[in-house]
């Protein structure tokens, strides 16, 4: 019998009386999903063993089937073996059990070929009309391109050109979720889109950005939307200025070669980091509806203001880490990775002050930043209020501290309030107190690695946590004036900060001046 891995408290089987009643997130359309790029690290390490535990959480429909597919050559049993590992290795729920595991890997089949090959996208679609007879998929199909993004656009095309394509298909739905990174430019990604359109309308297509999958991120909105405390005070009359950090541990982890191109800016901010600031920075919607999150979520893109390029020096900052020590080891410098170039001018930090010009929001600046190899892994967003307006305390008020309010995204996932107390004694001596708030002993679970939301997500036709297109393009209008001023400016101080540090000193200087200081990693 299926174990709702949701429902019980980390570590124990007892049933979580926290959601008793709540509906079991069970996906009812029958479906296949096919993994492009089934031979690499993402579909081992996330994907498979996401789809795994969503069937050991009970979520996946009954007649479900999926397809991997990649150049790399072998036989369906030997795909099943390597999915079989990576399971054992990965998946958080530990390892793959019987006989759960038997009768999924019965609907786990291997197709191989290039994506040049319209043979082996022939092949595909045999394998899937075969599982819609022997495994009752009913014709309805996600695509998932986990594959280098340079061959997106040949994979969509070659989809449609085997009659796989959403309108050639007789009956069923068909999706596709596409991998970061959605173009390398503006320019890239407008191309992308023409040729994904050729083939998907804009509601089959599902961009994936997995921060959008994460618990506390979702959280978001509840924090905002189901409390009436804070969203009087969610503004530039009480706001004094918020600071969004993904900051990470680690290096570039054998991705040198893609890393190259794209840098800390592209990687993180223009992606990962925008998001959040959407999701903090968005009108209430007026409903949960996709479109009305999205048409918000949109609606602050639109208002952010754009970036002169004579603007870059003083509203953003970059660095590149040198050797250091990361918990006590020593860590080889960026230049020095595999697959970078020991002169690389990539940046692997990035920061950058931005404004969004409305009523809300006018004047408070949004602080972003991101960085590998930083002294802790820490993402957050911090929202910082204004100042009291009146001290009665004298001297005995000297500590008293702009209240803080903390989304905290990962590690530690919870919110926290910072807020002013007395020191019991007999004298009024006032300092900043801390109160917490951690999902995981606050509800008794651990949450769920953000790729099983999002696959269930798309099985589902719920696009609310996907980018749509108009925010990807947003995005990139906003970086696209830095990408250039950077690539203009010639660096000479690179690396500029070590290792387990809190980033480069440059970086400082885009608070100093405002009177602010960036919140310790
Ligand atoms: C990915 C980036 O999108 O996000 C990686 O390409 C980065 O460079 C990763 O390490 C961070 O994700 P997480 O979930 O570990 O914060």
């Amino acid at each position: 019998m299926a174990i709702d891995v949701e429902s019980r408290p980390a570590g124990s089987t007892a049933p979580n009386p926290l959601r008793a009643g709540l509906d079991s997130g069970r996906i009812a359309d029958p479906c296949n999903v096919v993994f492009f790029g089934a031979s690499g690290d993402l579909t081992k390490r996330m994907l498979i063993p996401a789809m795994y535990n969503l069937r050991l959480g009970d979520v996946l429909p009954t007649n479900f089937g999926i397809v991997g597919f990649s150049r790399s050559a072998k036989s369906s049993e030997s795909f099943r073996h390597e999915m079989k590992e990576a399971i054992d290795t990965f998946s958080h729920s530990g390892e793959a059990r019987e006989p759960l595991w038997s009768d999924f890997a019965n609907r786990v089949t291997y197709v191989s070929g290039s994506f040049d090959d319209t043979e082996a996208f022939r092949s595909l679609k045999k394998q899937l009309d075969a599982n819609d007879e022997q495994l009752g998929t009913a014709g309805n199909r996600l695509y998932y391109l986990s594959t280098p993004p340079g061959v997106f656009a040949k994979i969509v095309h070659q989809l449609a050109a085997a009659g796989l394509g959403p309108r050639e298909q007789e009956r069923g739905w068909s999706r596709i979720i596409i991998e970061k990174p959605f173009g390398t430019d503006l320019d890239s990604a407008r191309a992308l889109q023409t040729e994904v359109n050729r083939v998907f309308d804009e509601k089959q297509v599902y961009r994936i950005d997995h921060y959008l999958g994460k618990e506390p991120v979702q959280d978001i909105m509840a924090l905002r939307f189901a409390n009436v405390m804070f969203e009087p005070i969610w503004n530039r009359l009480y706001v004094d200025s918020v600071q969004i950090t993904a900051a990470e541990t680690v290096g570039v982890e054998g991705r040198g070669g893609y890393y190259e191109q794209a840098g800390a800016l592209k990687d993180m901010i223009q992606n990962h980091v925008v998001n959040l600031l959407a999701l903090v920075a968005m009108e209430p919607p007026i409903s949960p509806n996709a479109d009305h999150i999205r048409d918000e979520k949109f609606k602050v893109l639109s208002a952010l203001r754009p970036l002169r390029e004579d603007d870059v020096p003083r509203l953003t900052a970059r660095g590149q880490y040198g050797p250091g020590l990361i918990e006590g080891k020593p860590v080889p410098g960026y230049r020095e990775e595999a697959s970078v170039d020991p002169l690389s001018t990539t940046e692997t930090y990035a920061c950058v002050k931005l404004f969004i010009d409305n009523w809300r929001w006018a004047g408070v600046p949004f602080y972003l930043r991101s960085g590998k190899r930083l002294a802790h892994k820490h993402s957050e967003i911090a929202v910082r209020f204004r100042g009291i307006p009146h001290r009665i305390f004298g001297e005995a008020g000297d500590q008293i501290e702009n209240n803080t309010l903390v989304l905290k995204i990962q590690p530690d996932e919870g919110v926290s309030i910072r807020f002013n107390a007395k020191i019991p004694g007999q004298k009024m001596h006032i300092r900043g107190v801390t109160m917490d708030f951690n999902y995981g002993t606050g509800f008794g679970v651990v949450s769920a690695p953000a790729y099983e939301r999002l696959i269930a997500d798309a099985m589902r036709g719920d696009a609310t946590l996907f980018t749509r297109w108009d925010a990807v393009e947003r995005a990139w209008e906003t970086v696209v004036p830095i990408l250039s001023r950077w690539a203009d400016s010639p660096i000479v101080d690179f690396p500029n900060y070590l290792a387990g540090s809190q980033g480069p000193q440059n970086a400082d200087a885009l608070l100093v001046g405002d009177g602010r200081e960036w919140r310790r990693i």
